[in-house]
């Protein structure tokens, strides 16, 4: 099958390169998805995950990318809950060959069924997103109606998703982003935009919760903006400056079977769309990883284009 490696972590980008390996094993409570779009995250070649396997061996050539949507192609033995032909979407294991590849093993607990009427590029743009807004938010900040919060990089993947969420949970929303970002957060609907080349962070005022998908300095200024007894809640780096009174929270996003389902119900009420950006064939993933000139939103790479006869 087609795939796309990374061979040399000192490579980089340049170490990617379209190859055939062999199709994939499934092992136990495995399913091999037969891949139609699948996403990625520019950063995943910094992780240590991507050149190591949970034993610290090395796994090279790996392949990269780590949320699909696609078609259930096997089971592997004693794997329940889903079955041949299904379509499914969902995220894959960290530290095994991802879904940048026509098929891909993964465990049948990290997918969910994919409704028939969600086409599979927009399904590859929710599993990471999706589930990291989600958790952010309500597991980890526990959100709620009434409170405010500042979410940091509005117009990507992640922070768009979280706009959405938050405000349906009836959280007033402070978004913050690039010049250029700030129609595209207030399309989604938030109550403020701050420009962070140009506003100060400080005028967002005190908030219940902020959300941090960028690190650094803006990370690290935030934290004097959460009020006592709220959160900081960040995905970029663990923060070095916590808020005099609140809790600050670093996570990794994890599988969620039913809150898939449950994303997956919001994008077929119209309650939620991700930001698909660009959409790209496999052969152009290099590219697509060092591209400075992408559309806003998830880049999608898509792989086979929807066939009659899937089942749901
Ligand atoms: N810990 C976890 O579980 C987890 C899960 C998902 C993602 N992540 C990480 O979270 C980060 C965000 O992911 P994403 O998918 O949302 O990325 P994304 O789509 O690139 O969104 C990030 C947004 O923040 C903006 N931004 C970045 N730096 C900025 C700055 N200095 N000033 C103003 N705006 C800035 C970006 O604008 P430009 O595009 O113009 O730079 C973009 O709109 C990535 O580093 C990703 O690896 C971590």
């Amino acid at each position: 099958m087609r795939a796309i490696t990374a061979r040399d972590r000192d490579a980089g980008v340049g170490g990617l390169s379209p190859t055939d390996l062999p199709h994939p094993h499934a092992a136990e409570n495995d399913v091999i998805v037969r891949v139609h779009a699948a996403g990625f995250t520019p950063g995943e070649l910094d992780w240590p995950a991507t050149w190591s396997d949970r034993a610290g061996r090395d796994r090279t050539p790996s392949v990269p990318g780590h949320e699909l949507s696609g078609v259930v192609a096997e089971l592997g033995y004693g794997t329940t809950g889903l079955t041949v032909g299904q379509r499914v979407f969902g995220l894959t294991d960290w530290t095994r060959d991802g879904s940048l590849a026509e098929y891909t093993a993964v465990e049948a607990r990290n997918l969910a069924p994919l409704p028939a009427d969600i086409d599979h590029t927009v399904a590859a743009a929710l599993p990471i997103s999706g589930l990291t807004a989600w958790q952010a938010l309500f597991d980890h900040a526990r959100l709620t109606t009434g409170q405010t919060v500042l979410i940091h990089g509005a117009a990507g993947g992640v922070g768009s998703i979280a706009v959405q969420l938050a405000r349906e949970a009836g959280a007033r929303v402070i978004a913050t982003g690039r010049a250029a970002h700030r129609d595209t957060a207030l399309g989604l609907g938030v109550d403020a935009f701050l420009d962070l080349g140009a506003d100060r962070l400080d005028d967002a005022g005190e908030v219940d919760v902020v959300f941090d998908v960028i690190g650094g300095e803006i990370l690290d200024h935030s934290a004097a903006l959460v009020r006592a007894g709220g959160t900081l809640v960040t995905i970029a780096a663990p923060p070095t400056v916590p808020p005099r009174d609140g809790r600050a929270v670093f996570f990794v996003v994890e599988p969620d079977r039913a809150r898939l389902a449950d994303l997956a119900q919001r994008v077929r009420d119209g309650r939620l769309t991700p930001i698909v950006g660009d959409v790209r064939p496999l052969s152009e993933v290099p590219a697509a990883f060092t591209s400075h000139r992408r559309a806003p939103g998830r880049t999608i790479i898509r792989i086979v284009e929807d066939r009659v006869g899937e089942r749901a």
